[in-house]
């Protein structure tokens, strides 16, 4: 017994020795092999009499394993809690990360920012700019700007002090053009305008046509007019009627009066044309409207000073682009203008602008549908009777008959009457054609 106990002892202290390492390791595995230690019967069969000496020692044992095994149960929750405190950890602050570089960059950034010109990438971090104001710089890149993106000529955004590159302007379309889109369609349709029949006809022929049938013009096999022109004196309905194209096509308009495309600074007209017939393009099938083309398009001649030649630039540009594109493509061009004697002849020429459409002024049965269209919407009294208006020999442009009607209107508001009479009429028809002849000068020696 004496001496079987301490090798019994031994024995029981390896194998929990074993055990004492085997938890660090594998846990799990050491477990079920755990029980038939205790019983003891295997190692009864391999050592007989020793096993009865073993078995009180395993009773500690037991207990111990249970508090291992309750505190391996324990360590298990800790390692579970442990984990997912740290996923939580990891997790979150990645939003929070992001913020916060956000805002760093945004520092970095700083603010106003300015808007400038890339002109040369020198190296991976530094670039040649030049900015609005005129000079050019050499200034670094900042690290978090896409410079796959960058490219010579781009718009890019600059520190406002140290003018450095901190971001680039994707859409690099001239803000000045996303205004000339026409977003809100125009109120006039084309049941407001009074007569014009055959010009309504001819330009939806030159522009709407194309647009929506390309294929008629295919088989005839005529190339479709790149653009029409409209002229005639001023208040025939020249705008009205663009305004009525605006409303009813589903094509993009985009609209510019010709002062727009003059510019302050040198070469930025031509950049406005190339700019706009480029976001024509893109939105194609388009419709480009310019109003009032006489303020680039004169007749060219010996510019002397820099600002005409600038304008004579514009107009080459817009020659160029009239060619550019071609005639089948999604662009129409609109022009107004009231003086068309004053355009330039390259302008006008077969292959560019080649369809002109006259507005005369109105006829009588045109005058009566327009003075219909404009009282339609007043109270008139019995007595209005618009056809001596509608019969005089006296020349009335539509704009003319606008503001008779507008008027007479105003007239009988001031006398707080609610009915408009015949005597309004008159006086506003008087009022209207005197102010008409004052501007005229040769009226003074008659
Ligand atoms: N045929 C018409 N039918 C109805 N209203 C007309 C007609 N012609 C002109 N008007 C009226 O006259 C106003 C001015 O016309 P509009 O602006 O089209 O003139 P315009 O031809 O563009 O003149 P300008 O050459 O000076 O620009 C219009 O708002 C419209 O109310
Ligand atoms: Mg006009």
């Amino acid at each position: 017994m004496g001496q079987g106990t301490p090798g019994g002892l031994n024995r029981q202290g390896l194998p929990g020795d074993r055990k004492g390492d085997g938890s660090n390791k594998k846990e799990k595995k050491f477990e079920p092999a755990a029980p038939p230690a205790r019983v003891g019967r295997k190692q009864r069969k391999q050592k007989g009499p020793e096993a009865a000496a073993r078995l009180p020692t395993v009773t500690p044992l037991s207990k111990c394993k249970l508090r291992l095994l309750k505190l391996e149960r324990i360590k298990d929750y800790f390692l579970m809690e442990e984990e997912f405190v740290a996923n939580q950890e990891r997790l979150k602050p990645q939003e929070e990360k992001a913020e916060e570089d956000r805002s760093k960059v945004d520092d970095l950034r700083g603010s106003p920012m300015s808007v400038g010109n890339l002109e040369e990438l020198i190296d991976e971090n530094h670039a040649i700019v030049s900015s609005s104001v005129g000079p050019e710089y050499y200034v670094g890149i900042l690290s978090f700007v896409d410079k796959d993106q960058l490219e010579p000529g781009c718009a890019i955004l600059m520190h406002n002090k140290v003018l450095s590159v901190v971001g680039l302007l994707q859409d690099e379309v001239d803000p000045m053009v996303s205004v000339m889109k026409v977003e809100k369609a125009p109120l006039e349709s084309y049941a407001d305008i009074g007569g014009l029949d055959a010009q309504i006809q001819e330009i939806k022929e030159a522009v709407e046509l194309p647009l929506t049938h390309p294929e008629l013009y295919e088989d005839i096999g005529i190339k479709p007019p790149k653009g029409v022109i409209l002229y005639g004196e001023p208040g025939t309905g020249k705008t009205l009627l663009a305004k009525a194209v605006a409303n009813s096509t589903s094509a993009t308009f985009l609209r510019v009066v010709g002062s727009e495309l003059i510019q302050k600074y040198l070469g930025d007209g031509p950049k406005l044309v190339r700019e706009l017939f480029r976001v024509a393009d893109d939105l194609s099938p388009s419709i480009v409207f310019i109003d009032e083309i006489d303020a680039v398009g004169t007749k060219r001649y010996d510019a002397h000073s820099g600002g005409e030649r600038e304008i004579q630039r514009t107009m080459l540009e817009l020659l160029n682009q009239l060619d550019g594109f071609d005639s089948r493509g999604d662009v129409k061009v609109i022009l107004a203008t009231n003086r068309i004697e004053s355009l330039d002849p390259a302008l006008l020429r077969p292959g560019r602008i080649d369809r002109k459409i006259e507005f005369p002024l109105p006829d009588i049965k045109t005058r009566r549908r327009i003075f219909q269209i404009h009282t339609l919407r007043m109270t008139l009294a019995d007595d209005v009777n618009l056809e001596e208006f509608v019969m005089t020999k006296d020349e009335f442009s539509g704009a003319d008959i606008k503001a008779i009607c507008t008027e007479a209107g105003l007239l009988a508001l001031r006398e707080r009457r609610m009915k408009v009479t015949h005597a309004d009429f008159k006086k506003a028809k008087e009022k209207v054609m005197f102010k008409k002849k004052e501007g005229v000068p040769e009226g003074l020696y008659m």
